[in-house]
């Protein structure tokens, strides 16, 4: 019995521990169901929206590509969660700080400072990461 509660417990803090990672799957359906409209399904900005926007949305593909080489991710969590001021300004992206609010995760930026997003943010950045051209 006891053993039962001790691989309950060793599943239950695995499981924990999933949740704090990045998990690009999750990331990819809310990025599916949220943003593909207007990034396309392959971020490459040409979603069925992209028609009838007066701004063409970004390739999300050539994020990193266009920052140097690395990843900018302080400002692409900023611009999904609305802290940047460019999208409160006129973007026709919408803000999705509302959407993705709970409990609090920090993600560590390559200049080491602490970046506090939510876990759906944390899978969406993950899954764009993936998306990226070498
Ligand atoms: C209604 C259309 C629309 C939707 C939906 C949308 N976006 Fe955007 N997005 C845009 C447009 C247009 C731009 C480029 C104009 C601008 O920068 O304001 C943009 C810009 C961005 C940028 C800035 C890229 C950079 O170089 O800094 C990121 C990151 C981004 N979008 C990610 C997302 C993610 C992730 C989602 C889903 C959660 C999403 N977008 C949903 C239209 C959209």
């Amino acid at each position: 019995m006891r053993q039962v509660m001790t691989i309950g417990l060793a599943l239950a803090l695995s499981l924990a521990n999933v949740a704090q990672a990045q998990d690009a799957r999750v990331g990819q359906e809310t990025y599916e169901r949220y943003c593909a409209a207007c990034h396309g399904l392959e971020g490459s900005g040409h979603g069925p929206m992209r028609a009838v926007l007066t701004l063409h949305p970004t390739d999300l593909t050539a994020l990193r590509a266009t920052n140097g080489g690395t990843f900018p991710l302080a400002r692409v969590v900023r611009r999904i969660d609305g802290r940047d001021p460019l999208v409160s300004h006129g973007s026709p992206m919408p803000i999705y700080g509302g959407f993705f609010e709970g409990r609090d995760v920090a993600m560590k930026t390559d200049e080491g400072q602490p970046l506090l997003t939510s876990q759906p943010v944390v899978d969406l950045v993950a899954y764009l990461q993936t998306l990226q051209q070498p």
